[in-house]
């Protein structure tokens, strides 16, 4: 049977999974806690990682390769980029990239290191499967461009640099890294976010107003897919 990972960076992200969730055990493996749990007859494992791209690749690759996870759904918060995105919406990532990965001094472009690509492609039928369950809901979901980087982004100058040189949607902390383990390890993976802010000088007073509305957004939506996940 298909094992699912569902991961989050914070406690706040997994945390209305949990309550939902059914025959939850707590493992605890290489300094993180790991849940085994079902949902709607699906095999589970739920885990936060901590913020950022170290921490989450860790998470991922151990929900792989430990829990043998063979899909991997994100789910969390963002700060916004495109402007039709306003608190609360969602985000489904089509690709990611690595905003803060600079060798650019070696005429790369930002984001790009060789034997390595600047996006990732999300998985089309997980995608998909995120469609079908928005367009049952009244909440607003766009697909886009997510990018990554080891900075809480609270200025328009930052904001702009990623619009122009990766045409980003919404960033966050963790997507992309998440994304290079689950390619390398060839497992299909999706990510979804909540905007909890709008990544400008009001960032930090947004995401601390926001972010335990906009993550149960983003939770309930993955249990609503997961239902629908073979
Ligand atoms: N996650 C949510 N909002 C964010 C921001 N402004 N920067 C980085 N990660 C975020």
């Amino acid at each position: 049977m298909s094992k699912i990972a569902i991961m989050g960076a914070m406690p706040e992200e997994i945390a209305p999974l949990l309550e939902r969730v059914e025959n939850v055990k707590k493992i605890e493996y290489a300094n993180n806690s790991y849940y085994e749990a079902s949902y709607k007859g699906k095999a589970l494992v739920i885990a936060y990682s901590k913020i950022g791209k170290v921490f989450s690749s860790l998470t991922a690759s151990t929900l792989l390769e430990k829990f043998a996870c063979d899909k991997l759904l994100f789910s969390g918060v963002a700060g916004a980029i495109n402007p039709a995105l306003k608190i609360g919406d969602l985000i489904i990532a089509d690709k990611l990239c690595q905003h803060d990965l600079d060798i650019s001094i070696f005429g790369h472009d930002f984001g790009f290191v060789p034997e390595g690509s600047k996006f990732l492609e999300t998985d089309k039928h997980l995608r998909a499967i995120a469609k079908e369950v928005a367009k049952k809901s009244s909440l607003s979901l766009i697909e886009g461009t997510i990018a990554t980087g080891d900075q809480f982004v609270a200025s328009n100058e930052r904001k702009e640099f990623i619009s122009k040189n990766f045409e980003a949607d919404a960033l966050e902390m963790e997507g992309a890294s998440v994304a290079v383990v689950c390619d390398a390890l060839d497992v299909p993976f999706f990510i979804l976010r909540a905007i909890s802010d709008t990544a400008n000088d009001d960032a930090g007073v947004d995401f601390d107003e926001f972010m335990v509305s906009s993550a149960k957004i983003s939770a309930n939506f993955i249990l609503d897919m997961v239902e629908k996940i073979d």
